[in-house]
């Protein structure tokens, strides 16, 4: 187990510092497959390739620019993570969540988490949004694992309040405003890089899970570890298998993301505004 140096964060820091200058975001954006596109309405952006961040691992999924976006959106200073690490490209959990110590790092305290996930709950279509209101962490390891610095947090976290009630609100009361249809439930996350098979779905839905994919659990639990307010929005790209009669392809979950890229843009904006 490889453990996080407070130092390798403080270099990444420094470095993305130095670049953005007077910047400070107040509002961390990590964006999930297809939902790049946001940081593409930062105004006066700054990009920061992450291949050019101190410590940072490199990005490889197609569909991930893989870079940070510094900004203006909506009025608020934000950094948007235009491509995320996954567990299952083969970083370890510390490189997966890495980004989210560095954001802190930068002063961050409140971060928005978005993904592209498979619909488990039946009610559900392909297009719709989710809030997360709590996540069943599926993949059978943990971030935290290891020698815990107290200076990032306590040993045993609390997560009984993982996504924070008042962001669910916001982002309830800003759909409505919007007349944006908005769901909300449990996100599985799986390690993938198989989609599940349907007997796991039953599973998932016996156990709860409303969505599922493959990341955003991990940057949570390291958030919730470092104090940050967390509001999770999810893209339910497809339904799970087994739910409609035919095979799940990447290239589905691109298209419906590209369909409701527009509702997502508007909504992820007005709720930064707010
Ligand atoms: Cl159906 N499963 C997982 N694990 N991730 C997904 C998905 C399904 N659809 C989009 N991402």
């Amino acid at each position: 187990m490889m453990t996080v140096v407070k130092q390798e964060i403080q270099d990444a820091s420094s470095y993305i510092s130095e670049q953005v200058g007077e910047l400070h975001p107040e509002i961390g954006l990590i964006l999930g497959s297809g939902l790049g596109v946001l940081a593409e309405e930062i105004e006066n952006p700054v990009n920061i390739p992450y291949s050019d961040i101190p410590n940072f691992p490199v990005s490889t999924v197609e569909g991930h620019a893989g870079q940070f976006v510094f900004g203006t959106l909506n009025g608020k200073t934000v950094a948007a993570m235009q491509g995320r690490f996954h567990f299952y490209e083969g970083y370890p959990m510390d490189k997966v969540t890495f980004p989210v110590r560095v954001m802190k790092e930068l002063g961050i305290d409140k971060v928005i988490v978005t993904n592209a996930a498979g619909g488990i709950n039946e009610s559900f279509q392909p297009g719709d949004l989710m809030v997360i209101s709590d996540h069943i962490n599926n993949f059978g390891t943990n971030p935290l694992i290891g020698p815990n610095s107290n200076e990032f947090g306590p040993r045993f976290p609390d997560m009984s309040t993982a996504y924070s009630a008042n962001f669910q609100d916001l982002a309830h009361e800003t759909a409505k405003d919007l007349g944006l249809k908005l769901q909300s439930g449990v996100y599985v996350g799986n390690t993938g890089p198989t989609y599940e098979t349907p007997a796991e779905v039953r599973m998932l839905r016996t156990l709860g899970g409303d969505a599922v994919g493959m990341s955003t659990v991990p940057e949570v639990i390291i958030a919730r570890h470092a104090g940050m307010e967390v509001l999770g929005i999810s893209c339910i790209s497809n339904m799970a298998a087994g739910i409609l009669d035919q095979p799940l392809h990447h290239d589905e979950v691109i298209e419906t993301t590209e369909l409701v890229k527009s509702n997502f843009l508007l909504l992820v904006k007005t709720i930064v505004g707010k």
